[in-house]
């Protein structure tokens, strides 16, 4: 199975991001960018502008995480923007279809994120219409909190739905990935991974990256 390692610049320095971008550029699939307004999670990231001139001058892809209510507005924008992939999350839309539909037309894959609490099975009309489950591995809101080992159950269920898959489903898991939880969620089935703070308070941000890397590449 193809591994992706996608660092979240949460906990990345904000004022220099460029450069925090081009630290692990070179040994990331994605930058995974977290976008966040303060109603559906209580922290706000970035604007429309500012989010846009990070993934225009980012020199890789970008997966753009929307923590957002409305993600019918804001999904299709994002798309627009250039972001190879916009997640949005499932409990803050009403039309699936609709989102799945405009941010496909722009040219992006869409994912669907869960939260903790969020059965697997709201997936069930929308799995063969997306390109990515996002089974969310702490609460959406903040970096640096514990992975939730009760969560490893929901990713083999989703990895058992989507077989190892010729549609290209890639299977994410967000919050608290570290050296010492990537190998129980490579296990689990996912194939795509955010790291944040690990990534991010390392010493050498490339280092870890390429160490998560050879940790969720199962032997
Ligand atoms: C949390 C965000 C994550 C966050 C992960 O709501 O969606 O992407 O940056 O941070 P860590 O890896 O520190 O848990
Ligand atoms: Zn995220």
């Amino acid at each position: 199975m193809t591994v992706r390692i996608t660092p979240s610049i949460l906990n990345a320095d904000f004022s220099r991001l460029d450069e925090e971008i081009a630290r692990v550029a070179d040994v990331s699939d994605l930058i995974h960018l977290d976008i966040m307004d303060n109603i559906f999670v209580p922290n706000f990231t970035f604007d429309f502008d500012k989010a846009a001139k990070i993934i225009e001058n980012c020199p890789i892809p970008v997966d753009s995480h929307l923590m957002v209510i409305e993600p019918e507005k804001a999904a299709p924008r994002f798309a627009e923007m250039g972001s190879a992939s916009v997640t949005y999350h499932f409990e803050a839309a009403i039309n699936h279809r609709q989102i799945i539909e405009d941010v496909h037309g722009l040219g992006s894959r869409v994912g669907i994120a869960l939260k903790p609490g969020t059965a697997l099975s709201v997936l069930d009309d929308y799995i063969g219409l997306i390109d990515m489950i996002l089974i969310m591995t702490v609460e959406p809101g903040f970096g640096g909190q514990s992975f939730m080992n009760e969560m490893l159950e929901k990713v083999r269920q989703a990895r058992k739905r989507l077989g190892v898959n010729d549609r290209g489903v890639w299977l994410q898991v967000d919050g608290g990935i570290s050296p010492s939880t990537i190998e129980v969620a490579t296990e689990a089935g996912a194939d795509t991974f955010v790291a944040g703070s690990a990534v991010y308070k390392a010493e050498d941000p490339a280092k870890m990256v390429t160490l998560l890397r050879e940790l969720a590449t199962q032997r």
